[in-house]
């Protein structure tokens, strides 16, 4: 029988890490991870039913994703050369890190932002760098390529529109970086179905830009499928440290099918964008509660009093706390749901900020 110390075995740099916690609810209502709150249509359900069973489960995927290269690539317009596809679009992020950073070196992105850049980069043993946010969630090219070019960072990560806040930063500024940065630019377009918003074109001019795609947002979140679209000498030197079959046959095959049919869910696209718009007014009413516009599938607030996250939970509704930030005191982000889900949040909400 073994007994061996496996700590002393693990590298101190992970010790020193904490898992990514992801809050949960057995029952309830779940307004806490930018999902899309529709079932996929029913012809697509019906579609996977019948398919199941051709997809040869008894053997591995395609490790090229050719089928749905092409549907992406029939949606965007890009050349299949161009696309990775990723378990979903974080596996990217990791990617992009393990190709172009050698350990100690830095990433950079705005803050606040998604938590995955730098978790992913203190994984990987690089350097998070952040450049602040200004109080309209919006930052300057000038200052924001000062710190780039003082850290010497590799990356930028500049996530349009911005989780958690969920505005598009001005889009003038983000041109100045892609012009001025001499390093990678990744837009992670990751909620670019809410907000119709790209800098998909500005790939034929400059080839130190990376964007990312999720349909997690639109349907899939529990398929994992992301899409990065890289310049191909750069989706050449990703595909090296790619695992062979990182994306399964099921997702694969679904994603296509749900691609290559947009209708259903470009109107599922409208009534959440409906829903959101809703929300918003209501929200702006309540005293005691500020929200901030939005481009995306959510909305993030912020109340004047303490414990709303724990009440909503209490009464079965989870949210997104994003309190422990120190620029987001009592803040917190809702899910655009459907509208049962939605005013089950209103009315809970009602009692508890005022
Ligand atoms: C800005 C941003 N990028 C990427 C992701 C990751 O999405 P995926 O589910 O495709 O890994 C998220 C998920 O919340 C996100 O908010």
């Amino acid at each position: 029988m073994s007994h061996i110390d496996l700590m002393a075995l693990v590298r101190d740099k992970v010790k020193g890490l904490k898992a990514y916690q992801v809050e949960n609810l057995d029952e309830g209502t779940k307004l806490h991870a930018n999902e899309n709150p529709y079932p996929p249509s029913p012809e697509l359900l019906s579609k996977i039913f019948q398919r199941l069973d051709e997809l040869e489960l008894n053997r591995y995927p395609d490790s090229d994703c050719r089928n749905l290269k092409k549907a992406i690539a029939n949606r965007t317009g890009v050349s299949t050369e161009q696309i990775i596809i990723g378990n979903g679009s974080d596996e990217l992020i990791q990617y992009l890190m393990q190709v172009l950073c050698d350990e100690g070196e830095t990433i950079a992105f705005p803050d606040p932002t998604f938590a995955m850049y730098g978790i992913t980069a203190q994984c990987l043993g690089l350097k998070p760098v952040s450049f602040p946010l200004n109080n309209n969630w919006d930052f300057e090219a000038s200052s924001a390529l000062k710190i780039l070019a003082e850290h010497k960072a590799r990356i930028v990560f500049i996530s349009y529109p911005n989780n958690p806040t969920g505005n598009c930063f001005s889009a003038q500024e983000i041109q100045q970086v892609i012009e001025q940065f001499e390093g990678i630019v990744v837009l992670d377009e990751a909620y670019h179905d809410f907000a119709g918003k790209t800098f998909l074109k500005q790939m034929e001019k400059h080839n130190n830009l990376v964007v990312l795609r999720s349909l997690s947002k639109i349907g899939l979140a529990g398929l994992r499928v992301g899409y990065g679209i890289f310049p191909v000498l750069l989706a050449e030197q990703i595909n090296k440290v790619r695992l062979p079959y990182n994306s399964n046959s099921v997702s694969q095959w679904v994603a296509s099918e749900l691609l290559n049919d947009f209708t259903p869910v470009q109107n599922q696209i409208h009534s959440i964008l409906e829903e959101r718009d809703r929300l918003m007014n209501e929200l702006s009413k309540l005293s005691g509660i500020t929200a901030y516009p939005s481009n995306s599938n959510f909305i993030l607030f912020q109340a004047s009093k303490d414990g709303v996250f724990d009440n909503l939970k209490a009464n079965g509704i989870l949210l997104r706390n994003l309190s422990s930030h120190p620029r987001l005191k009592n803040c917190l982000r809702i899910t655009v749901g459907t509208k049962q889900e939605n005013d089950q949040f209103l009315k809970q909400l009602q009692k508890t900020a005022s």
